[in-house]
């Protein structure tokens, strides 16, 4: 995969602010309580890893190598026991039912196919495994943001590494086979950010 070196450098600057008021406390709520074997899908610069607090293993998969190197660097700070893998969500090197949990933060707006990674991460979670989910999606259709998102989004996608600003993940998500248990709306960042509509979810593998 093409690394992103410029992206990879400013990711968590960029996110400092956000991450301080709004995301840090959401991944702390989906992640803390994450045991077992925990598959973190599309790893970035590591974020995440400071949250997990119970898993038994977690497995940091990131394609990006810019970013898997920022990520290798948080790793001594982990409170689990950490692998690491390069694969793409869409072709992930593991068995089937080899996983407890699987981790989807700000990653399925950028792989290059949703569907095809959601079904890989079906396959490799065990049934009655938990995906969470926090990730940013497309505007409802009336509100004014909807038609911005479209009308920049294909220049953001050129500065934001791929990042895609219309999906409707949760429903992805459901048709990958997927039961929410909890889904929340969240509208927490400032209104003009074209990421400002959000969704945080707990679903089970069916
Ligand atoms: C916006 S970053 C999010 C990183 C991290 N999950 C977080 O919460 O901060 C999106 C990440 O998805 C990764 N990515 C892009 N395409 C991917 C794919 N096909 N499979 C897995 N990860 C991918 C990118 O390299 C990048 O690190």
């Amino acid at each position: 995969m093409k690394e992103h070196k410029i992206f990879a450098a400013c990711y968590d600057r960029m996110l400092a602010s956000i991450e301080k008021k709004v995301l840090g406390r959401r991944r702390e709520a989906l992640l803390a309580g994450l045991t077992g074997r925990v598959l973190d899908v599309g790893a970035g610069t590591g974020v995440n890893i400071p949250f997990f607090k119970s898993a038994s293993t977690v497995v940091l998969a990131e394609p990006d190598g810019a970013m898997r190197a920022k990520m290798d660097a948080k790793i001594p700070k982990a409170s689990v026991p950490v692998e690491t893998s390069g694969a793409p969500a869409e072709k992930l090197p593991f068995p089937d039912a080899s996983f407890d949990a699987a981790v989807c933060t700000l990653v399925l707006c950028t792989v290059q196919n949703p569907e095809q990674a959601l079904s890989e991460i079906h396959r490799v979670l065990k049934p009655g495994g938990t995906l969470v989910v926090l990730e940013h999606v497309e505007a409802p259709d009336e509100a004014k943001l909807h038609r911005w998102q479209h009308r920049i989004g294909p220049v953001w996608t050129k500065v934001a590494a791929g990042c895609v600003l219309t999906r409707d993940t949760a429903t992805t998500v459901e048709k990958a086979g997927f039961t929410f248990s909890s889904l929340e709306n969240l509208r927490e960042l400032p209104g003009w950010m074209p990421i400002s509509p959000m969704i945080q979810g707990v679903a089970t593998r069916s």
